[in-house]
């Protein structure tokens, strides 16, 4: 626990992690998205769905997770309630997430949807890819800019092994049908010593033959740290390092990418079109630069990827909430936001929740 969380109230502690409303003496500050550490909230994402297609073995628990009944998501008029006050307040980008967001019924319209709601100037998605062959068109019908698509490895039998039966050429097709139908696509890979570690160059090489960035992700310990095995882990250096070994030395990006996420983006000095980016919750944190957070498909909202801390929004929309209650809930979710993850490179210090539950 961080010592100004003890001392600098409105934190959420356990009794309160799960309640749906602010405290009757807390008053929404002027500015609900900014919180106590000069942050500001211009990104959301939005778990439509805790339900996956896939199991990657790094995401999901052996027995599995307990999934939501369908009652319990926000159905798409919630959330464009709850994303339009949003928006009121400044979030200006919306990645849409799982699970896998694509399983989610009518989950075009849902993109049209929140595409149109007032102030929300671009929604994007991060998906397993099997769906998208299929779906990239009428998903840039609707009004989607971008999908970052997972593809943790090249070898279709480790492939299907980690996804738990996920099909690598379908997944390759999904991609290729994204940027044909004009999505800005990016590639992830969790990067894991064992499993992927001697395909980092190989990753790199599928994604720069399509003109794309590739990311690399050090695993983050959620589920109780269950899933998390410190030996695995590869850090943002060693990456680095793979990589340099591989094609020569990295210079950091220049580019700008307007309201983005926590990569950190390098290219190669001899070939500065290809750009790779690494997402490095573990040894190089990026809290402090923290611009976003997270709605779960049951209407949680959670402030910090890393602790088990939520308001319920859902509720506040089901108790006949106003739209200046559903700030309040916001604000002191805000409010409460913590400095920053506790993930140990043990694995200790991580929150119950699920990945699949959260979406990344
Ligand atoms: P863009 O920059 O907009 O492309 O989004 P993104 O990279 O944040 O989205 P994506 O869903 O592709 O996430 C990639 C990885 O970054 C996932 O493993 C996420 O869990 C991780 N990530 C995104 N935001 C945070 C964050 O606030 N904290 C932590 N610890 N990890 C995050
Ligand atoms: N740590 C880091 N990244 C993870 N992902 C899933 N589980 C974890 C984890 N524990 C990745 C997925 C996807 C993105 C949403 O998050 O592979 O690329
Ligand atoms: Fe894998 Fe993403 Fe599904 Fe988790 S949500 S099991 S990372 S595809």
């Amino acid at each position: 626990m961080h010592d100004v969380d003890r001392v600098t109230l409105p934190v959420l502690d356990e009794r309160r992690a799960r309640q749906s409303g602010a405290p009757s003496g807390f008053t929404t500050p002027a500015d609900p998205l900014r919180d106590r550490f000069e942050r500001s909230i211009r990104y959301l994402r939005v778990s439509v769905t805790d339900r996956c297609n896939f199991a990657c073995t790094y995401c999901v628990p052996d027995d599995g997770v307990a999934h939501k009944r369908k009652a319990e998501l926000c159905t798409f008029e919630e959330l464009e309630r709850i994303v339009g006050v949003f928006a009121g307040l400044g979030v200006r980008r919306l990645r849409l997430t799982g699970g896998e967001p694509t399983v989610r019924a009518d989950f075009v319209d849902l993109v049209a949807r929140l595409r149109r709601v007032p102030g929300i100037e671009e929604v994007v998605i991060t998906t397993n890819g099997h769906l998208l062959a299929a779906l990239a068109g009428p998903l840039v019908a609707a009004g989607l800019a971008g999908a970052n698509v997972s593809i943790d490895t090249l070898d279709p039998a480790r492939f299907a092994a980690l996804t738990s039966g996920g099909d690598l050429a379908r997944v390759i097709a999904g991609i290729d049908a994204a940027r044909a139908a004009g999505l800005e696509v990016k590639l992830n890979a969790v990067a894991l010593a064992g499993v992927n570690d001697a395909e980092l160059a190989a990753l790199c090489e599928f994604a720069w033959e399509r003109g794309l960035v590739m990311r690399f992700i050090e695993h983050m310990p959620l589920s109780s740290g269950s899933l998390y095995e410190a030996t695995r882990e590869l850090s943002a250096a060693a990456i680095r390092k793979t990589i340099a070994r591989a094609f020569g030395a990295l210079e950091p990006s220049t580019v700008d990418r307007g309201i983005a996420g926590p990569a950190r983006y390098w290219r190669l000095a001899a070939r500065p079109e290809r750009e790779l980016g690494i997402i490095s919750a573990m040894t190089e944190h990026f809290c402090a630069a923290c611009n976003r957070v997270r709605l779960t498909a049951d209407g949680q909202l959670h402030a910090c990827l890393g602790h088990d801390d939520a308001v319920n929004l859902r509720d506040v929309v089901r108790g006949g909430g106003s739209d200046d209650d559903l700030r309040r809930a916001i604000a002191w979710s805000v409010q409460g936001k913590r400095e920053g993850h506790e993930f140990q490179r043990t694995g200790d210090g991580a929150p119950t929740k699920h990945m699949i539950a959260m979406g990344g």
